[in-house]
């Protein structure tokens, strides 16, 4: 499935209607800078699967505009064509106010919703007055993206957590105007789920949706359970569906992707054999070591400190190791307003400490822990030059970290070590797959990995690649407004 086929299905799909896209996250953030202004790819998921579907099908996206030099970088309405030099869809950026910000995207959405969805024993806190924030954030939502549907039939395509009231209130002003919504996170089982205090008006505004998607089937279904316990409603289990007042909301599970053949063009840029030149400038005395290397946000749900302590174990326990491997972690800070992620990094800052000083001689370093905001070819560059790739989340929807690594390594070899507590483990078999709470076991990958002969390693990558080409981010795309387009003519029939 290539860009052009998604444009095919998506222009059929939305018949002359405008496509409205929103989420949180812009998929450029403009910063001021000493002298001037950068524009910054931001670390997320999200942004990497849904801009080129952007690209690929026009339209506009509604995002917020967090960047310090936002507004001097887009017009008067807040608008931006993107990209610069060959403009094909429009970003509309969305102003809060300081404490918007704090109330709902600190708040409600990464204090309250992200711990509770991910349940990795960190511990969701709730507050009236956040929820109200979140409320209000959610309506300047709506009316951006009422002005911008004018008078026109609409497809609005929201994304993630930050944004669940918003399809009910579209659907209040413009019941006419389809709605789909992606969950990139996971959703907990009911259980879990009772305590969230807000959960009646939270899931009355989910069913807002015409459909609702998730990566795999089991959120669909603790989805599904969820609405059975903590909503009036009727929950058709069978076709996965659940009616609000006779309104029907389509629930279904379309695992996400990346773009897979331009990752692998791009893997292969000069500008990314140019970075790799760099690090190993940078690597120094290190630069003959086989390299394990993370790439992510600083996130608890990521198992950052997990994979960090399994590293240790493994030189522990097979010193001879040492000067033949090393981690390199490109970690982006992220959230560091809230409390957990500060605690956090002030804990990674020592536990690398610790296990460098640990092991390390005169000449190398076990762990090099790059904390910056690392740009897509450095990333690509690290991928490229990693003899293993490890991504050890404690719970994930998907992670494209994993999905990235596989489609950069166009060369045919690299490891994937894969929690499999994320979406992506049930694509990817072939990676190593690991309980990330079992240090010792993630130890024992990783020296697995260590000793892998290189037809072994290729004969996992060429499967791994062989799923990522197939299911790459334009298909997903499709299946989604396909799905779309089924399930209107079923209620039209
Ligand atoms: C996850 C979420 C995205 C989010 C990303 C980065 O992937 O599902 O919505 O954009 O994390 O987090 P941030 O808070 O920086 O947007």
């Amino acid at each position: 499935m290539t860009a052009n086929d998604l444009a095919e299905i998506v222009s059929r799909a939305s018949a002359g209607a405008k496509l409205i896209v929103v989420s949180n996250r812009e998929p450029v953030v403009h910063e001021r800078v000493e002298g001037g202004v950068t524009v910054l790819r931001p670390a997320s998921g999200l942004v990497t699967a849904i801009e080129p579907i952007v690209r690929a099908v026009g339209g506009t996206w509604i995002a917020h505009g967090s960047g310090s030099a936002d507004r001097v970088a887009a017009d008067e309405r807040g608008r931006v064509l993107l990209p610069p030099n060959d403009p094909k869809y429009t970003l509309q950026r969305v102003w809060l106010t300081r404490g918007e910000e704090d109330g709902y995207y600190y708040g409600l959405a990464n204090t309250a919703l992200w711990p509770l969805c991910h349940h990795v024993y960190v511990r969701p806190h709730f507050s009236r007055r956040d929820w109200e924030t979140y409320r209000t954030v959610n309506r300047k939502f709506r009316d951006a993206v009422l002005e911008e549907a004018g008078e026109d039939p609409a497809i609005v395509f929201i994304q993630d957590y930050h944004l669940a009231l918003l399809p009910r209130f579209i659907k209040e002003a413009r019941p006419d105007i389809r709605v789909i919504q992606f969950w990139h996170i996971p959703w907990p089982n009911r259980e879990t789920f009772r305590i969230f205090p807000y959960a009646e008006e939270l899931l009355d505004g989910l069913l807002g949706n015409d459909l609702l998607a998730f990566h795999i089937k089991y959120y669909c279904r603790n989805f599904l359970g969820t609405v059975d316990r903590g909503i009036e409603s009727r929950v058709d289990y069978e076709h996965f569906r659940a009616f609000r007042g006779g309104h029907p909301t389509y629930v279904r599970a379309f695992p996400i992707s990346v773009d897979h053949a331009q990752i692998g063009r791009d893997a292969e840029s000069p500008s990314v054999t140019q970075r790799i030149d760099g690090f190993r400038k940078e690597l120094g005395e290190n630069n003959g070591a086989r390299l394990f290397v993370g790439a992510d946000r600083i996130d608890y749900t990521k198992g950052i400190p997990e994979r960090l302590r399994a590293f240790d174990v493994m030189l522990s326990c097979h010193p001879e190791l040492r000067t033949k491997v090393t981690l390199v972690q490109l970690s982006a800070p992220s959230r560091t307003h809230i409390e957990a992620y500060r605690i956090l990094n002030d804990n990674l800052d020592d536990l690398v400490d610790e296990i460098n000083w640990r092991h390390q001689t005169d000449t190398w370093m076990p762990i090099r822990f790059l904390r910056a905001h690392h740009d897509y070819h450095a990333v690509l560059a690290a991928y490229r030059m990693a003899h293993v790739a490890v991504v050890t989340s404690l719970h994930d929807g998907m992670n494209l970290v994993a999905k990235e690594f596989v489609s950069s390594r166009t060369d045919g070899d690299g490891i994937l070590i894969l929690s499999k507590y994320t979406g992506a483990a049930r694509e990817l078999a072939d990676a190593l797959l690991v309980n990330p709470y079992d240090i010792d076991q993630m130890a024992d990958a990783m020296y697995s990995a260590y000793l892998m002969p290189e037809a072994a390693r290729r004969q996992r990558m060429e499967k791994m690649r062989a799923q990522v080409t197939k299911n790459n981010v334009y298909r997903w795309g499709a299946r989604i407004f396909e799905e779309t387009e089924r399930t209107l003519s079923r209620e039209v029939a």
